[in-house]
C-alpha cells in the first residue's frame, strides 16, 4: 500500500505516517521545517518539504509525485488561528494565515494528489467539526470555523471531480492531545490516528463526499 500525508511533522500527520509505516505501508509526507522533515525520515518514509501556504512550495509537489500512484492521501497541513470566543474580527494577517494553509493550502495541492491515486483510493482532508454547520453550538475560533466549512466545500468538489475514481471524505480527528488541541483534549493522538485508518479502510464507494467522525460515525454538514 502507498500512503501519502500532506502536512506530517508533528501530531496528527506524524501519527499517521507511524501509523501506516507499522502496518508496512510505503509513505511519503510533507513537511516544512528540517526537523519535522527528520521526524519523517526517521519513520522509515520518504520525506518532501513543502508549504502548503506557499504557491511555490504547492507546486513543486508536482515532480516528486509524478508517475505514483497512492492509495490512500490525507490532507492534514492546518492552524487554528486566533483564540476567539465571539465575533473578535480576525486581522487581515490573522485571516490569511488561517485561509491561506486551511483553503488555499488544500485547493493547491488536492489537483495535483488528483493526478497521483491509485483507481478506487481513498482521499480524506482533516477537516473538523468545527466547520459544521448543523452541529455548531457556539461561536468561539470562528475563524477556524469558517476555513473548515470551507474546506469540506473544497472536498465535496473534489469527491464530484473523482467519482467514480476515487472515495473522498472529510475526516473530523476528534478532540485529540496535540500541540493544537492541548493537553485537556479527550483523544490520545495514537487513538484519534488509528481510528481514521479504520475509517478510511472501511469506506464504500457509497461514502464518497461524506463528513465521518474518526471512529466512522457520519456527521451533518
Ligand atoms: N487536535 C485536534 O483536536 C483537532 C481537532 C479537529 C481537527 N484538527 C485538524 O487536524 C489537523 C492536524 O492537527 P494537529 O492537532 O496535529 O495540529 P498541530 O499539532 O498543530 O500540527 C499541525 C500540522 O500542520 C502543519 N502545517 C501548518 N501550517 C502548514 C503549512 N503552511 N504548510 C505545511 N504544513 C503546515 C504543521 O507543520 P509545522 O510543524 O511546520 O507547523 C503540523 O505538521 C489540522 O488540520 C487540524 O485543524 C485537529
Amino acid at each position: 500500500m502507498k500512503v501519502i500525508v500532506i502536512g506530517a511533522s508533528r501530531g496528527i500527520g506524524l501519527q499517521f505516517v507511524q501509523q501506516y509505516r507499522d502496518a508496512g505501508a510505503q509513505v511519503t509526507a510533507t513537511a516544512r521545517s528540517d526537523d519535522g522533515l527528520a521526524r519523517i525520515t526517521a519513520l522509515g518514509a520518504q520525506a518532501l518539504r513543502l508549504d502548503v501556504a506557499h504557491a511555490a512550495g504547492a507546486s513543486a509537489l508536482a515532480w516528486p509525485i509524478d508517475g505514483e500512484r497512492f492509495d490512500v492521501a490525507i490532507v492534514n497541513a492546518g492552524v487554528y488561528g486566533p483564540r476567539s470566543s465571539g465575533l473578535e474580527p480576525p486581522s487581515q494577517a490573522e485571516f490569511d494565515a488561517v485561509m491561506h494553509t486551511n483553503v488555499l493550502g488544500a485547493m493547491r495541492v488536492l489537483p495535483t494528489l488528483a493526478e497521483a491515486l491509485a483507481p478506487g483510493a481513498r482521499l480524506a482532508v482533516i477537516s473538523s467539526r468545527m466547520g459544521s454547520m448543523a452541529l455548531r453550538a457556539n461561536p468561539s475560533g470562528w475563524l477556524y470555523r469558517a476555513s473548515k466549512a470551507a474546506l469540506n466545500s473544497v472536498l465535496k468538489d473534489v469527491s464530484l471531480a473523482l467519482a467514480g475514481r476515487a472515495t473522498c471524505v472529510a475526516l473530523h480527528p476528534g478532540w485529540v492531545r496535540t500541540d493544537m488541541g492541548g493537553a485537556e483534549a479527550d483523544l490520545d493522538v495514537a487513538d484519534a490516528v488509528a481510528g481514521m485508518r479504520r475509517t478510511l479502510a472501511a469506506l464504500q464507494p457509497a461514502d464518497n463526499g461524506g463528513f465521518f467522525n474518526f471512529d466512522g460515525q457520519p456527521l451533518a454538514w
